[in-house]
């Protein structure tokens, strides 16, 4: 634990914000008490919640010496009838570690039976968990399948690492060092961390989100599931990093730290505000699920039921991507491919035909995947032909590898840059 230091040259980053420190029966439990330090060094408000059993690791006195308030432990030593309610509304976050498997299967299934769980389901803070248990406990599907269900409500998993485990063993399922687990809360809260590289800084970026609406009538239109939340956490993260970031959305109004938003509704001012833009950025990221279709006459007054069904004739909308890659000079295009089947092969053909510098393809037909939800499981193609198949991911954290993606290509003269 020695010298382990999330921010030290932040020492304000968490100031006003309170987090709830949920603290579950593990050995590791003791490593609470340094992340605990750490939280409070950086300025936030520190409530700890012990369950019974990790009162049994580790002192209710050290954890009440060091944060910012006195442990609770209970639904009822209190004399607030209703301390879960409190809690989960007056967090900013809510971290556990470390997070038994008890606690992940309880919080799964939305039982509530003790003050930490009670609190975990009150809340509609960010949550961040740091799972600690034995590699075989890890690795049981039971496990695997309330980790996966957990990320894919939203909550963030910081993975625990691989070494000497309790007993003597060693494996997976030892809990992430104390900065590590800090740094998840401060990348959670928004807060650019000394982890957070700024390796976009004097990048000058555009990004687009959400579906674009196709007016029918005044009340009608032609959309899509895009919920925009892709694209915003691109344009977050791409902001954390340093990078000078404009977002266009459909889903406006949105305030995002260091993000210029403009508000668009249909594709034709989509590719007005994208184009109006597009000398002046070294990057293009498009999110945004374009119509490719419109009514090609919206009816200026609302189209009554009496005079029957209507006949929609429809026409093509820009295709913006593909607008860019025409007028392509140094910007690098980056295209997203939601498909339902044979998803590379699909995505590479776009590549080629918008001469994408890097297409992140998706399958929009996954529960866990896509459409509205906080996950996303995708394959990133670029233009030399590589390709790198992720994980699961929240999409913050897929944002994060676009970026590292993006970087990488910044750094490699316009000449080389694959075959477009
Ligand atoms: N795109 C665009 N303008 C359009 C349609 C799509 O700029 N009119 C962009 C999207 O933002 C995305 C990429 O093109 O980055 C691919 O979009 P997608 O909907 O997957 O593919 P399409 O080209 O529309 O083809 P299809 O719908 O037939 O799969």
């Amino acid at each position: 634990m020695g010298g382990d230091t999330a921010a030290p040259d932040r020492p304000e980053a968490l100031a006003g914000c309170t987090v709830v420190l949920g603290v579950t029966g593990g050995i590791s439990a003791y490593k609470a008490v340094e992340v605990c330090r750490q939280l409070v060094d950086l300025g936030a408000h520190v409530v700890p919640v012990l369950t019974e059993d990790a009162s049994r690791f580790v002192g209710e006195t050290t954890f009440s010496a060091l944060a910012s308030e006195r442990v609770r432990t209970s639904l009822f030593d209190d004399a607030d009838p209703i301390p879960h309610t409190r809690l989960g509304r007056s967090a900013d976050l809510v971290l556990v570690a470390p997070a038994t498997a008890k606690l992940l299967g309880k919080y799964a299934a939305g039982i509530s039976d003790d003050l930490l769980t009670a609190t975990l389901l009150a809340t509609g803070a960010p949550v961040v968990l740091a799972p600690a248990m034995h590699t075989e406990m890890w690795e049981h599907p039971a496990v695997v399948e309330n980790v996966a269900t957990l990320r894919r409500r939203g909550v963030h998993v910081v993975e625990p690492d691989t070494g000497r485990l309790a007993g003597g063993d060693v494996g997976a399922g030892r809990l992430a060092e104390p900065s590590r687990i800090v740094a998840a809360v401060l990348h959670m809260l928004q807060v650019p961390s000394a982890s957070t590289p700024p390796d976009l800084a004097g990048v000058r970026v555009l990004v687009t989100a959400g579906g674009t609406r196709e007016p029918i009538d005044p009340v009608r239109f032609i959309g899509n599931r895009s919920s925009g939340k892709m694209g915003h956490a691109i344009a977050q993260v791409a902001a954390a990093r340093g990078a000078s970031t404009t977002l266009v959305t459909t889903q406006g109004p949105v305030s995002i730290p260091g993000v210029t938003a403009v508000d668009v509704d249909t594709a034709e001012e989509m590719a007005a505000a994208v184009l109006a833009k597009y000398d002046d950025v070294d990057v293009v990221v498009m999110a945004a699920a374009v119509a490719d279709f419109r009514p090609k006459v919206a009816a200026q007054e609302k189209i009554k039921k009496r005079d029957g069904v209507p006949e929609i004739l429809l026409e093509s909308t820009p295709d913006i991507l593909a607008a860019l890659g025409e007028r392509k000079r140094a910007q690098v295009l980056v295209g997203f491919a939601a498909e339902t089947e044979r998803v590379r092969e699909h995505a590479a053909e776009k590549l080629a035909a918008k001469r994408v510098d890097l297409m992140v393809a998706n399958d929009v037909g996954a529960a866990d995947s896509g459409f509205e939800v906080d996950t996303n499981r995708a394959v990133l193609l670029d233009s030399s032909g590589a390709s790198e198949e992720l994980p699961l991911l929240t999409k913050v954290e897929l944002a994060g590898v676009i970026w590292d993606h993006v970087g990488r290509i910044l750094r490699t003269p316009v000449l080389k840059r694959g075959s477009s």
